[in-house]
């Protein structure tokens, strides 16, 4: 299984990066992760008519993909704009192919709610785009506690297996909706 991750913070010492890079060193058998990188993905706008690379391999990452795994910080109560943003692209393509009917997992750290007001928005948004968020088990990370290494690795057992668990069951929701 192909499993792309999408985190909504730009900064280097992430941590939700770090949430997903844990992913991705903690893949489920048989599964790869990749990380997407928006670093270079502008905003969208219709008048873009000719799309950066940036934005190209994102697409062509996201059609690849057999399951996504968000990233989602909670900026004032809501998602990061980077994550909507990429959202936001990959929904313009005609009749949302790249997202329709996909098996998602969201995690995310932050303050003391582990940034759960965002994904709740989060999950809002993917009714829309018709995506699959996996209901449990859900994973809250406090990114201010010591639960994260300085460059924003994290560190602490027990969220890892809040991760792991979640990715297995990821994997079995993926395999249930290509039924
Ligand atoms: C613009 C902005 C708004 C924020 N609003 C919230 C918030 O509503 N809730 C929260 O828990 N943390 C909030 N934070 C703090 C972030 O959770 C914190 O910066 C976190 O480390 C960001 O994730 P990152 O480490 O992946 O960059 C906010 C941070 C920024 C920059």
């Amino acid at each position: 299984m192909n499993i792309l991750a999408i985190g909504g913070s730009l900064r280097k010492k992430s941590t939700n990066m770090g949430l997903l890079r844990c992913a991705q060193a903690h893949a489920p058998a048989g599964s790869t992760i990749t990380i997407a990188d928006l670093s270079a993905v502008p905003f969208y706008n219709a008048d873009i008519t000719e799309k950066p690379e940036a934005v190209k391999q994102l697409l062509q990452q996201i059609e690849a993909a057999d399951a996504l795994v968000f990233g989602c910080p909670e900026y004032n109560y809501s998602i990061a704009p980077a994550l909507k943003n990429a959202l936001d692209w990959a929904s313009r393509e005609p009749d949302n192919k790249l997202l329709t009917g996909k098996a998602v997992a969201i995690m995310g750290a932050g303050g003391g709610m582990g940034t759960s007001r965002a994904q709740y928005h989060l999950r809002q948004v993917c009714v829309y785009l018709n995506l699959h968020p996996l209901n449990r088990p859900e994973v809250f990370a406090n990114a201010f506690t010591n639960s994260f290494d300085a460059d924003g690795n994290l560190v602490d057992e027990k969220i890892q297996g809040n991760i792991e668990s979640q990715l297995a069951a990821l994997v079995d929701w993926a395999n249930q909706l290509k039924k």
